[in-house]
This record gives C-alpha cells, sequence and structure tokens, in this order.
C-alpha cells in the first residue's frame, strides 16, 4: 500500500441508488481495512475537476457510473486497451503522481460470474448471441472475443446500431441479425444474453419464446432487478441453464478492491443477499 489513505469514490449523477458502497464496505469489513468507499453526486460539468482533485486528496481510485463513462476514459492520462475499445471506463486508479489510470471491468465482470455460475461454461463453447448494442453490450462482446468466443450473434432493436458496433470492432466473428429474427437465429447458440433493459422492473419483457435455442445453452441476463427476469423464467421453465445478473455487478468489483486496497474479496451468499435487500 501506499502511503496515501485507502479512500475510493463512485462517482455518478445520481448516486444514491448504487449498491457499489454496500458491496465495497463489506468487503472492506469482510478483510479488515480500516479504508473508506463513498458515493459522490458529481454534475458532468464537474466531473473532471472532481476528478483531478481527488488524487490530491487521498484517494487511491474510484468507480464512475453514469454519466461519466465516457468522460472519464477521455479524462484519463493512460487507458487499458479493453476500456479503450469499449470506448468507457468503470475503474479507475491513481498513481503517486496523481496521474489516472482508466480500465474497464465490466466485461471481465460478465465472464467471471457465468464461470463461477455455471462451471462447466466456457467462452469457447460454441456461438453466443447477444440481445442489445450499449455499452453493456460492447463490454461483452470485447470480453468474449478476448475470450477466444468463436462467433458472436448480435441482435439489436435499431439494426443500425449493432451494424456501426462489428464495423467498428472489426472482427469477422461478429455476426449482425436483425431483431425481428433472434428467435430464429438461436438454433445453435451455446450462451444467450440480454444487456438491453427489458425484462426490468417496469419495462416490458423480451419479445423471444427461446423455442430453437438447444437445451444446453446458458442464458443470462445483465438485468438483476427483478433477479429472475423473464427471460430467466423462461429458461428455468425449458430446462436450460442460467445464472442470474447480480454477480457481474459483484465481480466487476474484484479488480478495483484488490488494487486500491490490496485484499481479494471473496463473493459469498451473505454479501449477494446484502445487495438484494
Ligand atoms: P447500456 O449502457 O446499459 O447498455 P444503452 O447504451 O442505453 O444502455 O443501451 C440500451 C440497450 O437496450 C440498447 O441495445 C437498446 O436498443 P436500441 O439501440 O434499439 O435503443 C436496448 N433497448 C432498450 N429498450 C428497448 C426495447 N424496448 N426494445 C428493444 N431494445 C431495447
Amino acid at each position: 500500500m501506499s502511503h496515501k489513505l485507502p479512500v475510493v469514490a463512485v462517482i455518478g449523477s445520481p448516486i444514491a441508488h448504487s449498491k457499489s458502497p454496500k458491496m465495497h464496505g463489506y468487503w472492506l469489513a469482510q478483510n479488515n481495512i480500516a479504508g473508506h468507499y463513498v458515493p459522490l453526486d458529481v454534475a458532468p460539468d464537474d466531473f473532471e475537476t472532481v476528478l483531478r482533485t481527488l488524487p490530491k486528496m487521498g484517494f487511491v481510485g474510484a468507480n464512475v457510473t453514469i454519466p461519466h463513462k465516457e468522460a472519464a476514459l477521455k479524462i484519463a492520462d493512460h487507458v487499458t486497451d479493453r476500456a479503450a475499445k469499449i470506448g468507457a471506463a468503470n475503474t479507475l486508479f491513481f498513481d503517486a503522481e496523481g496521474k489516472i489510470h482508466a480500465d474497464n471491468t465490466d466485461g471481465h465482470g460478465f465472464i467471471e460470474n457465468l464461470r463461477a455460475g455455471c462451471s462447466t461454461w466456457a467462452p469457447t463453447d460454441g456461438p453466443t448471441m447477444v440481445l442489445g448494442a450499449g455499452g453493456a453490450s460492447r463490454a461483452i462482446i470485447v470480453a468474449l472475443l478476448e475470450q477466444g468466443a468463436p462467433q458472436v450473434i448480435l441482435a439489436n432493436r435499431t439494426r443500425a446500431r449493432a451494424d456501426d458496433l462489428a464495423a467498428e470492432f472489426g472482427d469477422d466473428r461478429i455476426r449482425v441479425i436483425d431483431w425481428a429474427a433472434a428467435d430464429d437465429a438461436m438454433i445453435d447458440v451455446k450462451t444467450l444474453v440480454n444487456t438491453t433493459s427489458m425484462g426490468m422492473v417496469g419495462h416490458d419483457p423480451l419479445p423471444f419464446d427461446l423455442a430453437c435455442l438447444p437445451m444446453d445453452a446458458l442464458v443470462t441476463d445483465i438485468v438483476y432487478a427483478p433477479l429472475i427476469t423473464p427471460l430467466l423464467h423462461r429458461a428455468q421453465d425449458r430446462g436450460n441453464p442460467w445464472v442470474d445478473g447480480l454477480g457481474m455487478l459483484i465481480y466487476q468489483g474484484i479488480p478495483g478492491f484488490t488494487k486500491w486496497f490490496g485484499a481479494t474479496p471473496t463473493v459469498t451468499t451473505e454479501l449477494r443477499d446484502m445487495l438484494l435487500s
């Protein structure tokens, strides 16, 4: 550890709903570390000033969330390849000179959640179908490709957004299909992931019935409110393996905690229950 106080912020606006302070607070207690993890509600116009000031105040790093994830990447002095490719940062480290290092651990969280939730799953198993082409989708696709996924079948309501993503990534393993063609295209899929807000409390469920999905395909959702989304209920009813989205939130936090506080946290049922309460 450096001479600095181990203080970390999560910066967003709004931020009151964030589960990150609870989670990192739990891990600080679990590891007996006298550090702090505090929520900061910062307006976009003030973000750069606040970010550049934090290292001077003894902060060792920060998480950033909506609406600052893209701005954080632009302001950072050093950016990991995966954050650059995703186009957004969620985890920042401040070095001894106060330089800002930006990373994006969302895709790592996605992969680790599936590995933890389904011991037989591997990203190399076969084609993954990704529903949605927003920020979360970008992080997940970067991680899947990095981990050797043989194919990513991408469907988005607004097809042009998926086409743009595929053109930008320039990886011929990405195949874009129409939103309306997703159900039929599930025929060879080994992993199905929802990255849209459909199925979230107050939103419509996804319009797919999974009739063509192979019975051994793993189904997962980044939505965790409700924990068991209509998509996951459908997977359960058919007998497909499935993993809920809460773990993605938890696992994306592990690299940051480990680097800031110098201890590797563990994922427990108690932590999951606490985050759901
Ligand atoms: P995030 O950063 O959480 O991924 P986002 O960038 O706003 O959020 O992306 C939201 C995703 O949910 C997009 O893929 C969006 O589809 P569009 O690109 O067509 O907007 C998808 N989405 C949101 N509401 C939807 C709906 N009612 N039906 C289908 N897709 C929806």
